[in-house]
């Protein structure tokens, strides 16, 4: 497993013809929001998210070098893969290979987090099997979801996490709680805010020390983002324990993820090149891409410890594992549209 982009991924982003490259012009050019954040913690979901969607087989060889290549990029927190059922989504029945290619990262990125997908106790038992030093379970706000994406009511998913979250934290593994069609669903529309919180607040009850708010389908708005933040705030969960996750269906995850920093977030899930969506909402298109964010909080003075053309390199480098673009305007913005 190499790590190193090649010198052509690295000329390509630095300047063409003997020109500089926006990154060596400074651009962009930094300037801070005491309203938001200092720093913020990026959650990357390609590997799990991005490739649970691919319609090829990815060798399980190029997914340990994305992840490998996206630590070394600076992400500390790669979301590696799911322990569902194979049947369920083939795109990652090869976590059990998975799991041991990763483990060389741990010494070479030390406090690296890598964090897996566990819907049940069966899932559990192999991600500890494997050493998953953390896990996440994924509830849904709505009924329908809930019944396509794990085959019962809300109800009874939740009495599923309920043993998986008593496990993990007898053995020390924390785990974040997901929670699917938070600002719309594609077969019950509108999802009230009350309806989204009272879920929220079962997971976290479970015991989920991370509470993350997915907006599925890409449907949300700003003002969404700030009315459901509030009403989490008004039911008395910490800003701390929530994160955002947005898809990019209608262009709005950018614009969302401000809502939420300006909301008091600090963790925001995104997925490099804009790798994404879910097999069991169609409607769902790539997360918001990692690129794309680091760009704007880049330009906006707050830090995430990621090398923005290290991390570009890396997904023209899945786009070509893949054979189709990125569809990161960023990655395209700074290694051509080809890439
Ligand atoms: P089920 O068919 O109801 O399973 O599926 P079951 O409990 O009835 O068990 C049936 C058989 O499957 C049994 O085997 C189990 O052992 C086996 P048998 O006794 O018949 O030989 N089984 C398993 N095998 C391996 N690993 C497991 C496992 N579980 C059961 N973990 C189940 C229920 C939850 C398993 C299924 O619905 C499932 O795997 N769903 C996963 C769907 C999924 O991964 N969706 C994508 C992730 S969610 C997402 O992308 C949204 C997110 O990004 C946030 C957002 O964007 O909103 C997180
Ligand atoms: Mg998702």
């Amino acid at each position: 497993m190499t790590e190193q982009s090649s010198p052509t991924e690295q000329s390509s982003i630095t300047g063409q013809n003997g020109e500089p490259g926006v990154l060596d012009l400074g651009l962009p050019d930094p300037v801070t929001d005491p309203a938001l954040p200092k720093r913020v913690r990026i959650h990357e979901v390609g590997p799990r998210d991005g490739l649970q969607n691919e319609s090829a087989l990815v060798p399980v060889e190029v997914k340990a070098e994305f992840i490998a290549r996206l630590a070394a990029a600076g992400l500390g927190t790669v979301e590696a893969t799911s322990f569902v059922h194979p049947k369920w989504v083939p795109q990652l029945a090869d976590a059990e290979q998975l799991m041991p290619l990763l483990a060389p990262l741990h010494e070479r990125h030390p406090g690296l987090r890598l964090p897996v997908l566990v819907p049940n106790e069966r899932g559990l038992d192999r991600a500890l099997a494997h050493h998953a030093g953390e896990v996440a379970v994924f509830a849904s706000a709505t009924e329908t979801f809930a019944r396509r994406n794990l085959n019962r009511s809300a109800d009874e998913a939740m009495e599923m996490f309920r043993p998986v979250v008593e496990r993990a934290g007898e053995a020390g593994v924390p785990v974040r709680g997901y929670l699917s069609m938070c600002f719309g669903d594609p077969w019950e529309g509108r999802v009230p805010v009350d309806q989204v919180v009272g879920h929220g607040l079962r997971l976290l009850e479970l015991g989920c020390a991370e509470l993350s708010l997915g907006d599925t389908i890409g449907v949300a708005t700003p003002g969404q983002v700030t009315a459901l933040l509030a009403g989490f705030v008004r039911a008395g969960v910490p800003v701390e324990k929530l994160a955002v996750h947005f898809h990019d269906t209608y262009g709005q995850a950018l614009s969302n993820t401000l809502a939420a920093l300006r909301s008091g977030v600090t963790v925001v899930d995104a997925s490099a090149g804009g790798l994404g969506g879910c097999p069991y909402a169609k409607s769902a298109t790539g997360n918001l891409a990692t690129e794309d964010l680091v760009w704007m909080l880049h330009g906006l003075g707050i830090e995430t410890g990621v090398d923005l053309p290290r991390l570009a390199a890396t997904s023209g480098w899945m786009a070509r594992q893949l054979g189709r673009p990125s569809p990161s305007r960023t990655v395209r913005a700074l290694l051509g549209p080809t890439a």
